[in-house]
């Protein structure tokens, strides 16, 4: 697989161009954002360990009937994938309170939240990513309603299937974000699984797993991915 020019370079990821123009390779750099871009560090490894964390994630989803755009991994920190139209929202499933939840509705951190919530986000840095609803997806044509409600039934079907897989090894995943984008007319899960786009907490200690750490400055920000890693039996080698 021929790598040809650099299409896109997010804060976190670069997306090139193939000899095949359906597929492109995803490049997991080391930078690492919070805040829509206010906080940048390059944290050593994290490339290398989403790339593969990702790789599995995805491979299972799979395995599981979610179409996703993962194709295979080339190399440490490299990926090929489907190239996707992308969809500019964000799809976020909580399942205890964290984050923008609790300071938006003043709910307790913790609390777990059943059934699950459903958000939509506008990906926008400049916005800051604001919520938005079904209605503005359609009436402002970020999304089909058909892919409004494929986006909700695959984005659930995915807190069904990860949320066993991180409890049986011991750690509670507390929400996640998903993007979707579209390959010939069909809706496929893009973008990335990683402890960068979910939160992810001990069981028992209910310690943080996930990118809070870098966010908050709790320190050991990859040695905990990697502990994630281990734990669910990924092979980081
Ligand atoms: P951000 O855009 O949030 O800064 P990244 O640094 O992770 O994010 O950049 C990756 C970019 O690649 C994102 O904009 C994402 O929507 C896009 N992307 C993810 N998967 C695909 C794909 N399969 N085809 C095309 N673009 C993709
Ligand atoms: P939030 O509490 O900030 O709304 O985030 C909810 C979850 O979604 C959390 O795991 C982080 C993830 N997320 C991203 O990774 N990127 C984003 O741009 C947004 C809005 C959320
Ligand atoms: N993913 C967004 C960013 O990198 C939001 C966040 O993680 O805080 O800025």
């Amino acid at each position: 697989m021929q790598m040809g020019e650099e299409l896109f370079s997010g804060k976190a990821k670069s997306v090139y161009r193939t000899d095949d123009p359906e597929l492109c390779i995803l490049r997991f750099r080391d930078d690492t954002s919070a805040f829509d871009g206010e906080k940048i560090e390059q944290l050593a490894d994290k490339g290398k360990v989403n790339n593969i964390f990702n790789a599995h994630i995805m491979a299972l989803l799979a395995s599981e009937g979610v179409p996703t755009h993962f194709v295979k991994r080339l190399s440490d920190t490299d990926s090929l994938v489907r190239k996707l139209d992308m969809i500019p929202v964000e799809c976020v499933v909580r399942n205890y309170a964290a984050g923008s939840l609790c300071k938006r509705y003043g709910i307790e951190e913790g609390i777990s939240i059943e059934p699950p919530t459903f958000e939509f986000f506008l990906k926008n840095d400049e916005l800051h990513d604001p919520m938005i609803n079904d209605s503005h997806i359609i009436s402002f044509g970020w999304a089909k309603p058909e892919h409004i409600e494929e986006m909700k039934t695959l984005t659930i079907k995915v807190n069904s299937i990860l949320r066993q897989f991180f409890l049986e090894s011991g750690m509670l995943l507390v929400d996640y974000k998903l993007e979707f984008g579209l390959s010939n007319g069909e809706l496929i899960l893009g973008d990335e699984f990683s402890p960068d786009g979910c939160r992810i907490w001990d069981k028992t200690t209910r310690n943080k797993m996930d990118k809070d750490r870098f966010r908050q400055g709790l320190g050991n920000v990859i040695e905990t991915y990697k502990e994630v890693a281990q734990r669910l039996g990924i092979d980081l080698n």
